[in-house]
């Protein structure tokens, strides 16, 4: 049986009132935050790994979790690659069965993952943020990822970009942050995933009778969002 959840609570009613300014910051300076090691490693095998299944659609799932995600993407996409990236190598070591073919674990942070992939000219076909750490405090906007000085570069590489969240005003944020950085409209949607759940947080939060929602946009590749390059 999954635990039951108690739906997010946070004194926002709406929109942090920082989040423009956090979004114009973002594109305006340049994140200096050093590449750790552990990364650049792990980027630089998912980079041969990728290589190595030749020219084929990637898929990104950020934040992947144990993985159960980047599974059942793989299967669902069998002409793309998939590559799920997580920083707890906890989750990541969790065993939900046999990783396809087309799909690979990666350690990392994703503040970095994301950097290295932009600069190696990766464009992702889909982009998943599936369930993100939703950080309800408001003093904690800068750790949201449209709040985050990291948020230029997922925008920059483009692709179909869908977010989940059990918390509204997370996907409505977002959405405000990808109109101002793009001028790309996108759309705050309910969502209901029937039995079909892509991952456990998913799975988890529905079965405790949360409405969940989502934002899918189309995103064109554009380097140049992010300021420094
Ligand atoms: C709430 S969990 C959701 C996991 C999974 N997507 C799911 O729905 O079951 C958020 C995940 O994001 C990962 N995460 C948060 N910040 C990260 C970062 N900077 N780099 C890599 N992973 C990160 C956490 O380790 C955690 O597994």
């Amino acid at each position: 049986m999954t635990p039951r959840s108690r739906a997010i609570t946070s004194r926002q009613t709406g929109p942090h009132e920082d989040l423009s300014r956090r979004v114009t910051r973002a594109l305006a300076h340049p994140l200096r935050k050093p590449i750790a090691v552990h990364t650049r490693e792990a980027f630089d095998q998912a980079r041969l790994w990728r290589a190595e299944q030749g020219e084929r659609p990637l898929v990104l799932d950020a934040g992947c979790g144990v993985g159960l995600s980047t599974r059942r993407l793989a299967v669902r996409f069998p002409e793309a690659v998939v590559i799920g990236i997580d920083r707890s190598a906890d989750r990541l070591s969790r065993d939900h069965g046999p990783l396809p073919d087309n799909a690979l674990l990666v350690r990392a942070d994703l503040v970095d993952f994301w950097r290295l992939a932009l600069a190696e000219g990766w464009r992702p076909a889909r982009h998943f943020l599936l369930y993100p750490n939703p950080y309800p405090k408001p003093a904690h906007l800068k750790m949201r990822w449209q709040g985050h000085p990291v948020l230029p570069t997922i925008l920059a590489l483009g692709g179909c970009l869908e977010l989940r969240s059990n918390w509204r005003l997370y996907v409505e944020e977002f959405a405000l942050a990808v109109a101002q950085a793009t001028g790309v409209a996108a759309t705050v949607e309910a969502f209901e995933p029937g039995a079909a759940f892509l991952t456990p947080f998913e799975r988890k939060y529905h079965e405790s009778g949360q409405p969940l929602w989502r934002l899918v946009v189309e995103l064109p590749y554009r380097p140049a969002l992010v300021p420094g390059t």
